[in-house]
């Protein structure tokens, strides 16, 4: 077996796999006003398929695989997906990132059926803001998702909150509390542009000002962190010097991209690799598969994928024209 090495010899460890494009919130960051047009549900790979590129995959050197959507859990039967995945063998981690409106009846049967690490994207602790970013009332519901999350102890448990100047940049050191407060990652993300997301470089609130606000009430202290890890990575301590039970990062994305250590593939809900986030270029593989091809065939489509993934991302004006999909359908 030859590692999964891009151009740049980066050697790909990593897969995220969105496993459908619909979501039943409507982030503004995320997905267009007017929605999406969703896949048909034959467009979209089955769970045999999905279970057969993860098999090469993880054969090529794959340690880790998180689960993606749109919202990953509006997949009906998703658990069924996570038993099997969790049993290939050679993966180390089952991850999921989630919006956690399901989460409270979910949490406990995802971690039997093997979800180690759990993501969960909240961007305010206000019910009306909630409602205002995501366009629906279920604040109530995610919070009760999170806290079956906690009771859960994953190996794993971080909060992604993106970070936009003038809509919860004053929340910034309440988000940190929490962080303090329970056994919790909380990681402040830079608003990065995507397809019809309203981004505007004003909005961007860059993590060295984010670190100027915590300040003013904690001390953070940097740990160390996976070389490929997006986050940078920080203990808490308050003004008495005790320490926090949680931790807080900063995925740095526009102010200090991290693309020379990547170690990230995708696989869409309609089954196309893609090398880069940010690049719109993509290998379509269900068509073949259907086609009857063989697993060497699928696993030169992927590398032909890695040969196309660039260095690093172009800067943010530009991406902000690119012709990439919007989020929902890549899945983050
Ligand atoms: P971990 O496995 O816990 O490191 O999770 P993650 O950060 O990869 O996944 P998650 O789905 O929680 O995404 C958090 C943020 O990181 C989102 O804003 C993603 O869009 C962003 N992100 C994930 N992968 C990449 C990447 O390859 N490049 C960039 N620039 N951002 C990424
Ligand atoms: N910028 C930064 N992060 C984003 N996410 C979605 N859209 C954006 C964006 N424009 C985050 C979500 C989720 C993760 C998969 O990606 O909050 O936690
Ligand atoms: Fe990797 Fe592309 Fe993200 Fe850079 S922008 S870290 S190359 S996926």
């Amino acid at each position: 077996m030859t590692a999964l090495l891009d151009g740049f010899n980066r050697a790909h460890t990593y897969l995220r796999i969105s496993v459908t494009d619909r979501c039943n919130l409507r982030c503004a960051y995320c997905m267009p006003a007017e929605g999406i047009v969703y896949r048909e549900k034959k467009e979209l790979l089955t769970f045999e398929e999905i279970e057969r590129v993860a098999a090469i995959m993880v054969r090529l050197g794959v340690t880790k695989i998180r689960l993606t959507g749109g919202e990953p859990m509006v997949r009906r039967g998703i658990e069924n997906l996570v038993k099997k995945l969790s049993r290939l063998d050679g993966l180390k981690t089952l991850a999921m990132t989630t919006n956690a409106t399901l989460l409270s009846e979910q949490a406990g049967i995802l971690k039997e059926n093997g979800i180690k690490a759990l993501n969960i994207s909240l961007d305010t602790l206000k019910k009306e803001r909630f409602l205002q970013v995501t366009r629906r009332d279920q604040f109530d519901q995610v919070w009760s998702g999170i806290q079956s999350a906690l009771s859960q102890n994953f190996d794993e448990l971080k909060l992604n909150v993106v970070v936009m100047a003038g809509f919860n940049d004053d929340e910034i050191l309440p988000f940190v509390d929490f962080a303090f407060q329970n056994r919790i990652n909380v990681r402040f993300i830079e608003f990065m542009p995507f397809k019809d997301n309203e981004w505007k470089i004003d909005k961007v609130v860059t993590y060295k000002e984010m670190i100027e606000t915590i300040e003013k009430q904690y001390k953070l202290s940097a740990l160390s962190a996976d070389q490929s890890a997006v986050g940078k990575d920080f203990a808490l301590f308050d003004g008495n010097g005790k320490k926090g039970l949680g931790t807080v990062s900063f995925i740095t994305s526009m102010s200090d991209s991290f693309c020379s250590t990547c170690n990230r593939l995708r696989l869409t809900a309609d089954g196309s690799v893609k090398s880069c986030l940010f690049y719109p270029a993509e290998v379509n593989l269900r068509d073949r598969m259907r086609a009857g091809a063989e697993d060497a065939e699928v696993e030169e489509m992927i590398r032909y994928s890695l040969s196309l993934k660039p260095e690093a991302h172009a800067p943010a004006e530009e991406l902000s024209q690119s012709e990439n999909r919007t989020m929902i359908e890549i899945g983050g």
